[in-house]
């Protein structure tokens, strides 16, 4: 037993001639019990504190996997502000209830009866491509005023001629486009580039298709990159226009780039949807 404190006293530390004194004055057991006890205690403190460690490097990494979910749900929370999702086209349709409204919303989901036709339509004093007397391109009288200073303004500061090329079209009309335009490359392709009857900005009188020479007058997702239309994108908010369909949009517009089609919304409304890359539909979410 004696043999056993020995080595117990020296692993502890204890010189061997003092661990020979504390023997050989036969100290109580209950000292040297009461010693290596305390090692005893102060080995599982060191323990303790080692496990409390790992647990408390658990409880971080649960706290951290906390803290990121908590920050998923609420980028998740805020998602609605400037995100739409994909919506499901041509289901349920509502009837636009505000069609005189210079913010009115028609889309794939949002149709205007088919007598609708604004009643204040004018013939914008601006160059078109028609030849036949700027028959197409009539414009709600809001709308054409702010189209001739936004022509002027890419003619005076920038020496570009812009061209309206199609502006207020019938339900009758955009019935025949529509059609023309199945036939000739089906259902599924025309619907990435035309709007059925009722849902055609071009029905509100508040949207425009400009074009210019250098892409030879046509519609075509080209023009975004000519002169004329890289200053139209970043000019057309001045005058109260915005690009309606956007590049990498397409799955919330339900149409592809159309760099040509600028729709009348009101300065205010496009700044802000220009200057925060929006489409309308997230202004108008934000907005209700
Ligand atoms: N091209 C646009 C989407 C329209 O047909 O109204
Ligand atoms: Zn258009």
């Amino acid at each position: 037993m004696k043999c056993m404190y020995k080595r117990k006293l020296v692993k502890l530390g204890i010189p061997l001639g003092v661990v020979g004194i504390i023997l050989s004055m036969s100290l109580t057991q209950n000292m040297t019990t009461s010693a290596l006890k305390q090692e005893e205690t102060k080995e599982k403190e060191i323990y303790v504190a080692k496990a409390d460690e790992v647990t408390n490097t658990v409880n971080d990494n649960q706290r951290d996997e906390e803290k990121t979910e908590q920050k998923q749900e609420q980028v998740e929370e805020k998602h609605p502000i400037n995100y739409v999702s994909k919506p499901t086209f041509y289901q349920n349709v509502i009837a636009v209830s505000n069609p005189d409204s210079m913010l009115v919303l028609v889309n794939k989901n949002y149709a205007l009866n088919e007598d609708y036709e604004p009643s204040d339509l004018v013939l914008p004093n601006v160059l078109s491509t028609d030849y036949n007397q700027n028959q197409n391109i009539y414009l709600r009288k809001e709308a054409a005023i702010h189209l001739e200073q936004l022509f002027y303004a890419a003619q005076n500061e920038a020496g570009l001629t812009l061209l309206a090329r199609s502006g207020y079209r019938s339900y009758q009309t955009q019935i025949s486009l529509y059609d023309r335009y199945v036939s000739q490359n089906g259902t599924e392709k025309a619907d990435t580039f035309s709007a059925r009857a009722g849902h055609s900005e071009h029905q509100t009188g508040l949207a425009m298709d400009v074009t210019a020479d250098s892409v030879n007058r046509q519609l075509v997702t080209d023009f975004g990159i000519t002169p004329e239309g890289i200053w139209l994108k970043e000019n057309a908010h001045r005058f109260g226009y915005i690009i309606r369909y956007l590049e990498g949009r397409e799955d919330e517009t339900g149409y592809q780039y159309e760099p040509w089609h600028i729709r009348y919304v009101g300065v205010e409304a496009a700044t802000e949807i220009y200057e925060n890359n929006w489409i309308l539909e997230q202004y108008l979410n934000k907005k209700s």
